[in-house]
């Protein structure tokens, strides 16, 4: 088992070397993905458990890679890069060894947008197992610490979806999480961030297992209604907006899924990110959006003083971990800041996005205090 420390330092590493990807350069092909050439054992070396519940890439013949499918493939596939060197040079504290690169997401959307469905086309990519857990209003916090039953007699204790991937790793989707009252969703809150401690059947301190992605998988409601707990959503720093595609994707989907061949949209055969080192702007930056953000929901026009408490240094350094990824770093304050306030209210971060992100001297911050 790996130790626990509070030391925070951890190495920022951007390059990637050897024969896993040509120079600074990570280019996801289609015809590559349905080869399996991302299977993160192959390319890295993690052997999950349960290789039963990796979802079988024959699937990927059915998919229209979005882009949501290649920002979530991107992420995790730099994150865990990173996460297997450090355990390769020999780290041996788990807060190292995760570091900034544990990957909590939300993917929010109406119905039938393609949230399950690109998850589980993410994990066929890159091979991670995939298990389900879904809430309703009643879900008691025996949903994330495992549930006793008795059988011949004998109370015997089952390891659910939650606490079998903290501890295994892989991806948990939590579905419709938001139905679950707010106070109970606070049972995960040391779990999916330091300390990395699920309480398991209330006794049982579980680390969590440095592959294991936590995503939140929910339909964001119209009347404003606040469905998560402000605390339990700051922890989740990087969120993917699902929307209706557009007519030609739709027409794609359709001839794939009626067994018809199609062209689909060339630009979404494959996506490059170019990954890239962080400089002093990208850390000012990323501050400064982080006050503006804050100011702008305090102040006397908005007083969303609520909302405000849903963003702090951990969105922060998800935007960083972003533009190191290779996202533009206003795309990457899109995903951590303002998707963020888009899992409470889709207006209020529609108006952040134009006030704050939009107005903010983008061009002018990275070209007058560029530096190498
Ligand atoms: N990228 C895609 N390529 C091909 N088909 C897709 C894609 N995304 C979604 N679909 C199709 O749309 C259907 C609905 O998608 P999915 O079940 O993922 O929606 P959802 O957002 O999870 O909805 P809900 O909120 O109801 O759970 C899928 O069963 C699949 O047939
Ligand atoms: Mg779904």
């Amino acid at each position: 088992m790996v130790k626990c420390s509070n030391k925070g330092a951890f190495e920022l590493d951007h390059s990637f070397s050897g024969q896993n990807t040509k120079g600074e350069k990570v280019t996801f092909t289609k015809e590559k993905m349905i080869n399996g050439d991302y299977d993160l054992g192959k390319l890295f070396g993690i052997d999950f458990k349960n290789k039963e519940c990796i979802p079988d890439r024959s699937i990927l013949k059915e998919v229209t890679f979005t882009k949501n499918i290649y920002l979530g493939l991107n992420k995790i596939f730099q994150s865990f890069y990173r996460i297997s060197k450090r355990q390769k040079q020999g780290v041996s504290e788990l807060e190292e060894i995760i570091g900034p690169d544990y990957v909590n997401m939300n993917f929010i959307g109406e119905p039938g947008t393609g949230k399950s469905f690109s998850l589980r086309a993410i994990c066929a990519v890159l091979g991670i197992p995939m298990r389900v857990e879904a809430f309703s209003g009643d879900s008691g916090t025996d949903k994330f610490l495992g549930i006793s039953s008795i059988a011949h007699g004998e109370i015997r204790f089952n390891w659910t979806a939650v606490p079998v991937t903290h501890r295994d790793g892989g991806v948990i989707a939590l579905e419709e999480i938001n139905q679950m009252k707010t106070d109970r969703q606070m049972a995960l809150s040391q779990a999916v961030v330091s300390p990395f401690i699920l309480e398991v059947d209330n006794y049982m301190d579980t680390y969590r297992n440095p592959y294991t992605i936590y995503v939140n998988l929910f339909n964001v409601g119209t009347e404003g209604s606040k469905p998560f707990n402000e605390a339990y959503l700051n922890r989740f720093s990087t969120t993917y907006v699902f929307e209706k595609d557009d007519r030609e994707t739709i027409i794609a989907k359709l001839h794939q899924k009626l067994g018809y061949p199609t062209e689909t949209p060339k630009h979404l055969d494959s996506f490059t990110f170019k990954p890239r080192k962080l400089i002093k702007t990208d850390f000012e930056v990323a501050v400064d959006i982080l006050d503006n953000v804050k100011n702008y929901l305090n102040g006397d026009m908005v007083a969303r003083n609520d909302e405000a408490k849903t963003i702090s240094e951990r969105q922060s350094a998800n935007m960083l971990v972003e533009i190191q990824n290779g996202i533009e770093p206003k795309d990457a304050a899109v995903l951590t800041f303002v998707n963020t306030l888009a899992c409470i209210d889709l207006e209020l971060a529609a108006e952040v996005k134009e006030e704050v992100i939009d107005i903010f001297p983008w061009e002018y911050r990275y070209n007058s205090e560029k530096e190498q």
